[in-house]
């Protein structure tokens, strides 16, 4: 169940404030927040970063001509520091006090939009200097942006200096795609319809299709982007949540833990086979046009030779009573002919008796497909009669989320509303993260062994020719409905 907002002020601290997440997405979330007078009346944002700049100077980097935007920036703060430097933690300390004082506040949200290889370092010196501290009506909550470590072994080490100074209660791991409106709809369809829920097994459903596909490039993080990859970008946080939610079983109550168990129990049964190469796709894209314009290969534009992945396709078994031998098939890449997220959950055909034998039938297997972006909504393929002549073709029944409610919401509205709420049920649990990398560090185990024939997509295309093998073995295709 949802905790109400109370109305005590907040004090947001953001590490990195001058970096581009803070810019893109926390701050105009923030001030969407203030806008929608959901955030309590009085709060305040102070900016933590390396660069110099006054307050002034700090609110002109998001000036924006919305109505709210003077009555917003007021409330915007600055204090240069070096992550590592005990001397401008105190100084930090000495700002929050003041601003502290002055909105009569002592809840703390510190938000860190670092890179991660900062995290642990930053909630030790909050510890050390005191900024950790909770007293009884006065709570402290971190925030860390993803990804959380680079492999289990590393997020364990981080999982464990933070356990030092935050308990996991007041702990959030952010994965924005756990706040965007459809992802959280995929419960709903689930749970709240016995159509569905009482279809979505391995008696009736074929496979799954997941697919989270960029037209973007690396966009200005090559450093971070290159040695990640779209597994460790991607798959090991949206789309493995994305996934444990469509196969999750009903949780017993809507509360953070009873969600989080059942997430749990589907990566806990995330199998790949023995060849996993045969099974885990990448790719790296080379130069191609996107939108009539000449994109560089990857290579050209990060600068250096590279084996990192662009693309990523996945096979994964979840074995389990409900979805044993039912395929659950994973994408994403960057620099791709189009941009979206579905999940597609295919249903088996039914036997060839009656209308798939008339001439020019068309029956292709009914979907019940979730759009998360663009055009938002969910739909239902099935086969229909065409007017007067007895001939089948599919049809799509369509619920439009953006027609009816227009844009969906920003994803970092939702979540940081949660954050002060304390509800953490879209926030990913240290289990899940440790399950998820425990899966992520198979493949790329598997991958190491085997030297990547790069580029091996055009920038602009459809991605690699292998990862639509991976489907054709399987007599199945990728959709794009
Ligand atoms: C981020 C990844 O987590 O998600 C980016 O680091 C990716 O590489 C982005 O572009 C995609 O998010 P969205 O909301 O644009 O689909």
């Amino acid at each position: 169940m949802k905790k109400e907002a109370d109305n005590k002020p907040v004090l947001f601290v953001i590490f990195g404030a001058t970096g581009d997440l803070a810019k893109r997405k926390l701050v105009p979330a923030l001030q969407n927040l203030h806008k929608k007078k959901l955030l309590p009346k009085k709060f305040g944002v102070l900016g933590f970063a390396r660069r110099q700049l006054s307050d002034e100077r700090f609110r002109k980097q998001f000036r924006n001509s919305r109505n709210n935007w003077t009555a917003f920036s007021k409330n915007l703060f600055y204090t240069q520091g070096n992550f590592t430097k005990d001397e401008d933690y105190a100084r930090l300390a000495e700002r929050i006090k003041k601003i502290k004082q002055r909105l009569g506040a002592c809840n703390i949200v510190y938000y860190l939009a670092t890179p991660p290889s900062f995290f642990g370092n930053i909630a030790e010196k909050l510890k050390k200097h005191g900024l950790a501290r909770e007293s009884e009506n006065c709570w402290r909550r971190v925030v860390f942006e993803k990804p959380f470590g680079h492999d289990l072994k590393s997020a364990r080490k981080l999982n464990k200096q933070i356990r030092t100074v935050f308990r996991e209660d007041q702990t959030y791991r952010i994965d924005h795609y756990l706040g965007k409106e459809l992802v959280q709809n995929i419960m709903v369809v689930r749970f709240a319809n016995s159509i569905f829920e009482t279809l979505l097994n391995n008696k009736n459903v074929d496979h799954v299709q997941i697919s989270v596909l960029e037209k973007l490039g690396v966009e200005g993080r090559e450093e971070y982007y290159d040695k990640t990859g779209a597994l460790k970008d991607m798959i090991q946080s949206h789309l493995l949540q994305v996934l444990a939610l469509t196969a999750m079983e009903p949780p017993a109550s809507l509360n953070a833990d009873d969600v989080r168990k059942e997430k749990i129990k589907v990566l806990q049964a995330l199998t790949l086979p023995k060849n996993i190469n045969e099974c885990a796709v990448r790719g790296q894209y080379g130069p191609g046009r996107i939108n009539n314009k000449k994109i560089k290969g990857y290579e050209e534009e990060i600068s250096r030779r590279s084996s990192t992945e662009t693309f990523a396709a996945i096979k994964i078994g979840v074995h389990n009573l409900r979805w044993g031998n039912v395929p659950f098939y994973l994408r994403t890449g960057k620099r791709l002919d189009k941009t979206l997220a579905e999940v597609h959950v295919v249903f088996k055909q039914l036997p060839c008796v009656l209308f798939c034998k008339l001439p020019k039938a068309q029956t292709p297997p009914n979907t019940l497909t979730i759009r998360i972006q663009p055009k938002a909504g969910v739909s239902v393929r099935f086969n229909a009669k065409l007017p007067e002549m007895l001939q089948v073709q599919p049809r799509i029944m369509e619920y439009c989320y953006e027609c009816e409610f227009g844009p969906t919401p920003e994803a970092y509205e939702r979540l940081l509303l949660d954050v002060i709420r304390g509800d953490s049920t879209l926030f990913t649990s240290w289990k899940e993260i440790e399950l998820s990398w425990l899966f992520v560090d198979m493949i790329e185990r598997a991958w190491k062994k085997q030297k990547p024939k790069f580029p091996n997509y055009a920038a602009g295309s459809s991605g690699p020719k292998e990862a639509d093998k991976l489907m054709q073995k399987d007599h199945r295709e990728w959709l794009c409905l």
